[in-house]
């Protein structure tokens, strides 16, 4: 299968040099069609193709922003936010995250941390590292603090497929799918729907307006978010060319991934079960490749961290992520690693938490 995926890069077309600020539309109707797949819809004209998600965000906020106006973002949040944000001279605000059974946002300080300079709100949907996803209702509620206020209201969908438990299809559905009259940008890409990072393309899509006034403002935007894309024709054709063969992949792809996410999971609570004493725990988590993990607070979580990176286990310290005292482990390693991994992380911990007390 990878050298078919490969192949789609090698043909005259992909040699040729015809740009389109959007991405070619090939591309972009592949897009289309893997949402229309999903029950989502979106016009391949509403698409903005990108080297990625990180690029996308690059070009939203200096669509929204001047240099030191503020994003919001709920916390525990994926970390590469805040230098995205320094890159562009903007400043990440941080609202907090509550876990009570599930992880949910506090409105009200999400709404008291919004300043004249707020330009917009980012959520990742499920998001990194909590692995939750956006309730409809606290969607709705969202949508109308973001009217009320004007910000506009950026939406990472990269984890949407790889759902681990069964969530109602409102609570779990893409935000293309749910109507608002908020100023809505959904960024996605191919780093995780059909892991290829090195391949680096992602997209922006723009939903249109039902009201005349908001259809009017996203359409400024995507006019503008042309423009910017325009000055860079950043994506590589070979990639676009490819994308339509790659993404009919997806499904098949994801299908693998996830389940590899799942029986790492089924592992790592058979070993958590099997403590002699309950030191090691793990949050709920409905999608995504990341559990996060409770460890004895006798180190830090980067100690923790450094103390397995010698015995060869990599895990991110909760701190990264906002979460100082946690760990956030990944779920993708091979069956054999992971296991060896979980195995070695709750020894450590065992041996660490005896020797303290
Ligand atoms: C929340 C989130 N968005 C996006 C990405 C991927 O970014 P890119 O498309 O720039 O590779 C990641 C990668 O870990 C992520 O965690």
């Amino acid at each position: 299968m990878q050298s078919e995926l490969l192949q789609a890069m090698t043909g005259a077309e992909a040699q040729a040099y015809d740009p389109d600020p959007r991405g070619r539309r090939s591309a972009r109707q592949a897009i289309a069609s893997y949402y229309a797949v999903r029950g989502v819809s979106i016009d391949e004209d509403r698409l903005v193709l990108t080297t990625g998600t990180s690029e996308a965000y690059s070009y939203l906020f200096r669509l929204l922003c001047d240099p030191g106006d503020e994003v919001l973002a709920p916390a525990p949040c994926y970390p590469l936010f805040d230098y995205l944000a320094d890159a562009e001279c903007v400043r990440l605000v941080q609202t907090p995250l509550v876990f009570d059974e599930r992880w949910q946002l506090d409105l009200a300080m999400l709404e008291a941390a919004i300043s004249e300079r707020t330009r917009a709100l980012l959520l990742v949907h499920p998001n990194n590292p909590t692995g939750h996803y956006t309730r409809r209702a606290e969607a709705e509620a969202i949508f109308d603090i973001c009217r009320r206020h004007g910000i506009a209201l950026i939406v990472d969908e990269v984890f949407l497929d790889y759902s681990l438990i069964e969530v109602a299809d409102e609570d779990a559905t893409s935000f293309l799918a749910r109507p608002t009259d908020a100023m809505v940008f959904v960024v996605s890409g191919i780093s995780k729907i059909l892991a290829l990072p090195q391949m680096k393309l992602g997209w922006i899509a723009v939903p249109c307006g039902e009201e005349i006034e908001i259809a009017t403002d996203r359409d400024v935007a995507l006019e503008r978010l042309e423009v910017l894309a325009d000055t860079f024709l950043s994506v590589g054709t070979p990639v676009q060319v490819a994308l339509p063969l790659w993404l009919q992949q997806s499904k098949a792809i994801q299908k693998e991934i996830s389940a590899r996410i799942r029986r790492n999971l089924a592992t790592l609570d058979d070993l958590l079960a099997e403590q002699a004493t309950r030191w090691v725990s793990r949050l709920r988590v409905e999608a995504g490749w990341y559990v996060i993990l409770r460890v004895p607070m006798l180190q830090t979580d980067e100690e923790m961290a450094l103390l397995l990176l010698e015995r060869g286990v990599l895990v991110h310290p909760g701190r990264f992520f906002g979460l100082p005292g946690w760990l956030v482990v990944s779920l993708l390693a091979s069956e054999d690693e992971f296991a060896a991994g979980a195995r070695m992380l709750l020894q450590v911990a065992a041996a660490r938490a005896v020797k303290m007390m």
